[in-house]
């Protein structure tokens, strides 16, 4: 077809017509040579050093005892191999440390198959630097300097003697996530992503997967797809933004899913969410304090907590955001198709709506993953803690009535509600003052 139209383009100058076949022919012959079938398999590509390796190792069943009395399987798929795209690098650039001179026997100690993995993993890094890179930032790299042996490294999700290019990959088995993901994947595998042929890391990214809930990095992903989203929901939606900011994507559109509202401990002098210092678990130790008991955070815990967070800083600067959420990251892959999704403000807007019944504290944890706590919803009504849930606040979804009254007069009265919002925040602070912390129910 690319010749056809040449031909037509160069209007019949010989040369050039000739020109274009002969490049035409030499493609064509050059496509056939790595196309066909080569002679006995799995010789031809491979080196003939590799196919001595292989003479042995291809032997399925060859195995290993080590000390600690697991079996490493020594054989290695050699038309897989073949396939792959490290086929030119052959096997001794990989395992320079093992050759024909110095095994069998192998005379190194391996302990266990998994510190075996651990450290031939390093070779990877010394072609895919860049790939390093972006991996040692994800939350896998950070679970494994935390001393969790069994997060994903390279090996994990390539397998060594059989990387495949990326447009192999078989998105409908949600490999390689899936091995260790499963009851996501199969959760997602019916979405309306699954069922478009998006995969996890269309989403989470491959290497620099981030803690779920820990930034804004997922509600971006969406975003940069569906860059209309902002303004189809403003149709509907009053103050959009807001609650693209206060209620997280899935608690709308995975309709089933159970909700609850995570109360994020947020340093406002920072403009960010506090998190563990390294080395003292400050969380923990300050909700023992509070809460000795343990049967979760009430109004005066709550408000205790915040003060001892404020006591070593300066004015005032830990406060609280919440975030409606769903409970179980499960859930949060069963995205249906918008008709289904939640339209309704009286989910949310009303009296003892579900959402608000269920209720966490937050901070980010040391890899990266928040540390929640339990509160009773009745935080979320409570005068004591206007102040501490201040920016957090949905017309008749929580009891602070004052709230619900002015809300619902900045909606229906027309006034701008960014206005609105202003106003209650300030006629908030001025009338918990006034009651002086004492609860209002
Ligand atoms: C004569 C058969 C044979 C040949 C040829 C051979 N191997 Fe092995 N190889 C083995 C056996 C058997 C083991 C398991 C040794 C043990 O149990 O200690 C092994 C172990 C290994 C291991 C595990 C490393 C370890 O530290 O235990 C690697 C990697 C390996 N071989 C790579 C190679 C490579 C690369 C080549 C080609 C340069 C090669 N082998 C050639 C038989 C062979
Ligand atoms: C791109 C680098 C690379 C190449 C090329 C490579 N290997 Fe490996 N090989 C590894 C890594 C990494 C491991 C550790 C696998 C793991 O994490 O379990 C490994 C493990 C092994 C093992 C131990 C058994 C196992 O699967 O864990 C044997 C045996 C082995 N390789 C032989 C070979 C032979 C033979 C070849 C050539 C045909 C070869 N390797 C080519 C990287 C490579
Ligand atoms: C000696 C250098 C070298 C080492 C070591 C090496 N690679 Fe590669 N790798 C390459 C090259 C070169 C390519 C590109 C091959 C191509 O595109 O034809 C590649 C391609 C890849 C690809 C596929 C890229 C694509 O096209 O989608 C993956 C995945 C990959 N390597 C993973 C690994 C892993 C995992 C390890 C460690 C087990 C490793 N590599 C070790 C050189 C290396
Ligand atoms: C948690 C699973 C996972 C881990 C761990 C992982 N990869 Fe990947 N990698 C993938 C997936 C999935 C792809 C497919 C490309 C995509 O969807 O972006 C990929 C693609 C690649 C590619 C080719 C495409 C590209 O983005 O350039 C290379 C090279 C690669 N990985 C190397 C590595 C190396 C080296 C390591 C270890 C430092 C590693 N990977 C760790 C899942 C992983
Ligand atoms: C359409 C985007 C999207 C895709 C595709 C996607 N996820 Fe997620 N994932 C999310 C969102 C959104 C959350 C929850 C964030 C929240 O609660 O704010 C999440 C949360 C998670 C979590 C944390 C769960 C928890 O318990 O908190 C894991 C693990 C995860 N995803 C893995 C996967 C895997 C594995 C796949 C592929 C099978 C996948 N995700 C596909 C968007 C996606
Ligand atoms: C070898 C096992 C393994 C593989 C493969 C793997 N993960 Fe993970 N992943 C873990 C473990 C362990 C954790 C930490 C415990 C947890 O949250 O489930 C984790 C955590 C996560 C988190 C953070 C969860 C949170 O609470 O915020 C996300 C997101 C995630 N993985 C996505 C992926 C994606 C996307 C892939 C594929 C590209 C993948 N994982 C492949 C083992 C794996
Ligand atoms: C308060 C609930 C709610 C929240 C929060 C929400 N949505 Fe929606 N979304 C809906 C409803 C309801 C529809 C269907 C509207 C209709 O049919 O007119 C919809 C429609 C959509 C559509 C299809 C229409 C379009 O714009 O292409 C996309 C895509 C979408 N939402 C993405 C998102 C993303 C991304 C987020 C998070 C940043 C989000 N939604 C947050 C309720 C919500
Ligand atoms: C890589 C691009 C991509 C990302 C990232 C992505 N989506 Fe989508 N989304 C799609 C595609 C493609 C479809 C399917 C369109 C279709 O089948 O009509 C879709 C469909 C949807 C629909 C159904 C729209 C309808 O008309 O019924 C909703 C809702 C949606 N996405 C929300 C989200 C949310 C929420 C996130 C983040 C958690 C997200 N998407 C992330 C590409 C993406
Ligand atoms: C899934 C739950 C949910 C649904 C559905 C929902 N909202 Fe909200 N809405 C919230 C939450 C949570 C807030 C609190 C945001 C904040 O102040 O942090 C909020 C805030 C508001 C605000 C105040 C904005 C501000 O500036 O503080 C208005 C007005 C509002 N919603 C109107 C509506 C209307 C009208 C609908 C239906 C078309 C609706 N909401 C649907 C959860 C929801």
């Amino acid at each position: 077809m690319g010749i056809g139209r040449s031909r037509l383009e160069t209007t019949g100058t010989a040369f050039h017509t000739e020109f274009v076949v002969a490049v035409g022919i030499a493609v064509l012959a050059a496509v056939l040579t790595v196309a066909s079938p080569r002679a006995g398999a799995a010789e031809g590509a491979l080196s003939q050093l590799d196919q001595q390796c292989l003479a042995c190792h291809s032997a399925e069943g060859l195995e290993k005892k080590l000390d600690n009395g697991e079996k490493l399987s020594m054989h290695v798929d050699g038309a897989a191999f073949e396939k792959s795209v490290h086929n030119k690098i052959g096997c001794p650039v990989c395992h320079a440390n093992t050759s024909f001179e110095n095994h069998p026997p192998v005379k190194t100690k391996i302990s266990s198959v998994r510190e075996y993995s651990l450290s031939q993993n390093k070779v990877c890094e010394s072609c895919h630097a860049p790939i390093l890179k972006l991996y040692e930032s994800s939350i896998h790299a950070a679970l494994l300097r935390s001393g969790n042996a069994y997060a994903p490294i390279c090996t994990d999700c390539h397998s060594p003697h059989a990387v495949m290019a990326k447009a192999a990959y078989d998105k409908a088995s949600g490999t390689p996530c899936s091995k260790c993901h499963d009851p996501i994947f199969k959760a997602y595998a019916s979405s309306v992503h699954g069922n478009a042929g998006l995969d996890c890391s269309n989403c989470h990214r491959a290497h620099e997967v981030t803690a779920a809930t820990a930034g804004d990095q997922l509600k971006d992903a969406c975003l940069a797809c569906h860059q209309g989203a902002l303004d189809s929901h403003k149709t509907w939606l009053p103050n959009a933004g807001r609650h693209f900011d206060a209620v997280s994507c899935p608690a709308c559109h995975s309709p089933k899913a159970k909700r609850r509202v995570d109360l994020r401990l947020y340093d406002n002098a920072a403009q960010q969410r506090v998190a563990e210092k390294k080395g003292v678990p400050q969380f923990e130790s300050r909700i023992r304090l509070v809460d000795s008991k343990g049967s979760g955070l009430d109004a005066m815990a709550l408000h205790s907590l915040l003060t001892g967070f404020n006591r070593d800083g300066t004015d005032n600067r830990t406060t609280l955001r919440g975030r409606l959420e769903v409970s179980d990251g499960v859930d949060a892959h069963r995205l249906v198709r918008s008709k289904g999704a939640i339209q309704d403000c009286a989910k949310c807007h009303r009296q003892g709506a579900d959402p608000f019944q269920s209720v966490t504290v937050s901070i980010v944890g040391p890899d990266g993953r928040p540390v929640r706590y339990g509160a009773k919803p009745e935080v979320l009504n409570s005068m004591i803690s206007v102040d501490s849930v201040g920016g957090f606040y949905a017309i008749g979804g929580t009891r602070i009535k004052l709230l619900d009254w002015l809300l619902a007069l900045a909606v229906l009265g027309g006034i701008g509600v960014p206005l609105g919002h202003l106003t209650i925040n300030w006629l908030v602070k001025r009338y918990a003052k006034r009651i002086g912390g004492k609860e209002d129910s």
